[in-house]
């Protein structure tokens, strides 16, 4: 372990825990989408369904904001489900293998889901928000309250996790934009029907994409069911200090990384969270291409390197 003194000053300033997490397990689900188990026994204690961490890869790694998608006290291990989207997300995509480390990871961050004894509970995941969703799932199952999955894909072949709700829920409705899976739609016409076939329905938790938790907030707006949503504004420090993450609800404005990340639905300003999001575009771009530059100047280097050691026909390197 380095030195006190040599740790880099952000991960110092901003309590980052710089011991290294043994990557335990790891699952591919689809060419974007990956799953990584940590070794990392305090945090597994510590964690609450609807918390978050940030990761950092490597010392000069960007801090990465990933919901806690599972976690298990006594094995130790906490678990994170990751859509590979640009520079830091791919990056940690190549290089976290089975035995390989993870530099930092700071949490659990953000004020745990509220989860409290009701008579239905709706659980909602679009696409990666399947996976931020099951802890709530299981959490309302553990305490009686009957749990309905909404669960929603692009298509069969990108579904995960769907034996793991069924354990933990009373009904699963899947649903599939083409069809091939459950029913043919989306999350939206899941959480109809579910409304329509359960009348004691006190609450619905929807995560996913902006747009796919503001259609949800739509559905039960004018039903008059309270909807809570996962936010996941750009975030820096992840402790209240920098105000990136800045959300705008009816009422005011709230941060998400100590105020959430759950809020009321009907609440939340979802355009002005789609704005905020997009600021950087440009940057990401150029990151994610200058990146993929020297990925290509190492291969070219690597083979270069290859190709001149190799033996000639007679013999010598
Ligand atoms: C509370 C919270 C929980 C999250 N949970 C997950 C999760 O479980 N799995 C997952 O795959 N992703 C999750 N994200 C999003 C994830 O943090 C970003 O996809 C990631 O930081 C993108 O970094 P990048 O360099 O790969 O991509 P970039 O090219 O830098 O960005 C791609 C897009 O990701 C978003 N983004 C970029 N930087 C950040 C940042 N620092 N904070 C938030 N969003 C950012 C922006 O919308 C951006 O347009 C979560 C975000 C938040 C705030
Ligand atoms: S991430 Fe800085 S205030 Fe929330």
């Amino acid at each position: 372990m380095q030195p006190a003194s040599r740790q880099p000053v952000g991960s110092r300033a901003r309590g980052l825990s710089t011991s290294s997490f043994e990557i335990v397990g790891r699952e591919d689900f689809s060419d974007l989408t990956y799953t990584l188990e940590v070794r990392h026994p305090l945090m597994a204690r510590a964690a609450r369904p609807g918390q978050f961490v940030i990761v950092m890869s490597h010392p000069e790694g960007e801090r990465i904001p990933l919901t806690l998608a599972d976690f298990d006290a006594d094995a130790g291990t906490i678990t994170l489900v990751i859509q590979a989207v640009g520079k830091s997300t791919r990056e940690l995509q190549r290089d976290a293998q089975v035995g390989t480390t993870l530099y930092g990871i700071a949490g659990p961050l953000g004020v745990p889901s509220s989860i409290h004894p009701l008579r239905t509970v709706v659980c909602v995941g679009g696409g990666l928000g399947v996976a931020p969703v099951f802890p709530q799932a299981r959490a309302f199952h553990e305490n009686g309250t009957r749990v309905i999955a909404v669960l929603g894909f692009r298509s069969a072949d990108l579904v995960f996790w769907e034996e793991k709700f069924r354990d933990v829920c009373d009904d699963l409705i899947l649903c599939t934009d083409d069809g091939s899976a459950g029913i043919q739609g989306r999350v939206t016409d899941g959480l109809t029907l579910a409304l329509d076939s359960y009348d004691d329905v006190d609450e619905v938790v929807a995560i996913g994409p902006p747009v796919m938790m503001g259609a949800c907030a739509e559905v039960t707006r004018p039903r008059g069911v309270r909807t809570s949503v996962s936010l996941n504004p750009i975030m820096v420090d992840g402790t209240g200090m920098c105000g990136g993450c800045r959300v705008r609800l009816k009422d005011g404005i709230r941060f998400a990384c100590v105020d959430g990340p759950d809020f009321d639905a009907h609440q939340v300003d979802f355009e002005d969270l789609m704005n905020r999001l997009g600021s950087y575009r440009g940057d990401e771009t150029q990151a994610v291409q200058a990146w993929e530059q020297s990925c290509h100047r190492a291969e070219t280097a690597a083979s270069e390197v290859l190709v001149t050691t190799l033996p000639t026909d007679d013999g010598r390197a």
